[in-house]
């Protein structure tokens, strides 16, 4: 994979590399880099760091929450919460394009004990009738079911913003069993944005929740993790047996306030993007992309044509985007995506068409 410096080095007096690979490519802006810099810290594995507790309240507040807990990444928290509320052995119920299945090196196995089970679904979405019926039945010859993982929005499916009461019923059935649910809400800012509901209707369905400061947001490093106190008083261990547990990381959790305060309010400016960008591949021939529910455009190509050769055509043009399987290819907008980016993809792509 090119990275951006390689494809800064190669455009000479253009405009600068439009990167859509990921929302996690933005980089601080200068205003975030005082909020970091000017931030009152302390160790925060000791008394506790002002600025991190400030986030951490913050972030609980906004999920409805008791507590929250500031990490180094999204995978750490996951991670921590399939290791706390999970059991050595047992089975976690996912659906089958699920983050924590696919990208989290095998984690919650290596790491906890916990196997996963991932349920096919069309559309990303874990209905309560999937859920129901991938549960174990009380059998001394199969593992015991321990934990429910829910997504939203749904990454594998094009940032899919999944309806609140869709995960309520999920935590209904879960809750008749006696299992708790884990919602890993990396992108869980656009699922309330795109469905204009509060950040807590998305939360009551899950005891324990996750969040990223540093896709959406734009900030540097952090994910959160929130739940009730006892749950999160167990994820602090972990989270320190894991490597987490970090010292004057309020520089970082500033970042993370200031992103809140600054960003939360103008996401939708991403979903405008990502439905431009989709239209400029749609209108082109040989294209066809999914319409964006938030900041996700999926493209597929006709037959034929092969996801690297068109990334490499779109360097070519100062576009980055990422292979996303056999036929597709996928960008994602963020902070550093500007009024000009579904113009630069329609002029590339109308160029292809010439060549
Ligand atoms: C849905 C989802 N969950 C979890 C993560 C993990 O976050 P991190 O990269 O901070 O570990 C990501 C990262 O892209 C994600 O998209």
């Amino acid at each position: 994979m090119t990275s951006l410096a390689e494809a800064e080095a190669g455009r000479e007096g253009g405009a600068p590399v439009l990167d859509l690979r990921s929302d996690t490519v933005s980089r601080p802006t200068a205003e975030m880099r005082r909020a970091m810099a000017d931030a009152v810290v302390g160790d925060d594995v000791l008394e506790g760091d002002p600025t991190t507790r400030a986030l951490e309240s913050r972030v609980a507040e906004l999920l409805g929450k008791e507590s929250a807990l500031f990490f180094p990444s999204g995978s750490m928290a996951n991670q921590t919460a399939i290791a706390v509320q999970g059991r050595w052995g047992g089975e976690a119920i996912v659906e089958g394009d699920a983050h924590v299945f696919h990208w989290e090196e095998g984690a919650s196995a290596a790491l906890s004990g916990v196997q996963l089970r991932p349920v096919a679904t069309e559309d990303g979405v874990l209905t309560a009738d999937r859920v129901r019926e991938a549960i174990r039945p009380d059998s001394r010859y199969a593992p015991r079911t321990a934990l429910i993982c829910i997504e939203n929005t749904h990454l594998g499916s094009g940032g899919r913003a999944i309806a609140p009461e869709v995960y309520d019923a999920v935590a209904e059935v879960a809750r008749e069993r006696g299992l708790p649910v884990h919602l890993d809400g990396a992108r869980l800012w656009h699922a309330a944005v795109a469905l204009g509901r509060p950040l807590s209707d998305f939360t009551h369905a899950a005891d324990t929740v996750m969040v990223c400061l540093s896709k959406a947001l734009g900030a540097p490093v952090g994910s959160m993790l929130a739940g009730p106190a006892e749950v999160m008083e167990e994820a602090w261990r972990v989270r320190r047996r894991f490597g987490g547990a970090m010292r004057q990381s309020g520089i970082l959790a500033a970042a993370g306030l200031h992103a809140l305060e600054v960003r939360l309010p103008r996401l939708h400016e991403d979903h405008i993007l990502a439905t431009e960008i989709a239209a400029a591949f749609d209108d082109a021939e040989g294209f066809r992309a999914s319409a964006p529910e938030t900041n996700i455009v999926m493209v597929d190509l006709d037959a034929g044509q092969d996801p690297r050769t068109v990334c490499e055509k779109l360097q070519n043009h100062g576009i980055l985007m990422l292979p996303f399987g056999p036929s597709r290819i996928r960008g994602v907008t963020h902070l550093d995506v500007d009024r000009e980016a579904p113009r630069r993809v329609r002029a590339a792509v109308a160029e292809f068409a010439e060549a």
